[in-house]
């Protein structure tokens, strides 16, 4: 996959994907990473890349025409075509059913906007998708590329080992559930025993716990991701059982 990273900080991007897994697969040219810098398209001695907002009040505005000259100089650079894709706050919110999706593609191109945010003409006519990958503001989207690039990079083919795979993770798995607990070694510790089921060997049992950890960690801290009508007979009785459990305990009410 190659991905192209407009930014006035194109160092960040760099920097920040040079690490692990990322890391890894851009040495393995599994991922190809551009950056490109709009201040290098802005024009006139001091290069100016925004400018107050029309209207008033604080903050400044990014320029359509060093925006629009480095996107199109992105473009140029590879004759696959690529969606440009906006970070900010008032895009859609980033899921896992999307980076799959995304994941698929041969190649896009990503805006990260700072100040205030980026002349709206220029969002309508150069901008396929807005994303957020949140309900809060961050300084500016270099953060939320990072994190949109690390995404779907780890299900490029051949980016994760067998170790590693991502068919396990939190969304991942059969009915989007969260990930369950994980323990290693010691087995018996001043804050905790593994629970006995991990370490019987008995791998059915084993795959049954697991699950009904998911389906009992995404009803206490996720129930909207829980579709319970949707769920197998088999993992409604798993279901029932830990609230069972969960409520024999004296636990307080599920908030
Ligand atoms: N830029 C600033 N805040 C953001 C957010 N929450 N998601 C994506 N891009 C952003």
């Amino acid at each position: 996959m190659r991905i192209d990273v407009i930014s006035l900080f194109p160092e960040f991007i760099d920097q920040s994907t040079g690490f692990g897994v990322v890391g890894r697969a851009r040495e393995r040219a599994l991922l190809q990473l551009q950056g490109w810098n709009p201040r290098d398209y802005a024009s006139g001695n001091y290069r100016r890349v925004d400018d107050r907002p029309f209207g008033g009040g604080p903050g400044m505005v990014m320029l359509i025409e060093p925006l629009r000259a480095c996107l199109e100089a992105a473009r140029q650079a590879d004759p696959t075509p690529a969606p440009v894709l906006y970070l900010s706050p008032q895009g859609r919110p980033l899921t896992q059913a999307r980076v799959r999706e995304l994941a698929l593609l041969p190649r896009m191109i990503l805006l990260c906007g700072r100040y205030e945010g980026v002349d709206e003409r220029l969002l309508a006519h150069q901008v396929d998708e807005e994303i957020s990958i949140g309900d809060y503001v961050l300084s500016g989207g270099e953060l939320a590329a990072a994190v949109l690039i690390d995404a779907v990079t780890r299900l490029q083919e051949g980016v994760l080992n067998d170790a590693e795979s991502a068919a396990q993770d939190s969304f991942e798995g059969e009915g989007g559930l969260l990930d369950c607990p994980h323990f290693t070694h010691p087995a018996s510790h001043a804050w905790g025993e593994v629970p006995e089921v991990l370490r019987s060997g008995n791998h059915a049992a084993i795959a049954r716990w697991r699950r009904q950890q998911s389906l009992g960690r995404t009803w206490l801290r996720r129930p909207e991701l829980l579709d319970e009508s949707a769920l197998s007979p088999a993992d409604r009785k798993l279901l029932e059982a830990f609230r069972q459990e969960w409520a024999a305990d004296g636990s307080p009410a599920k908030p």
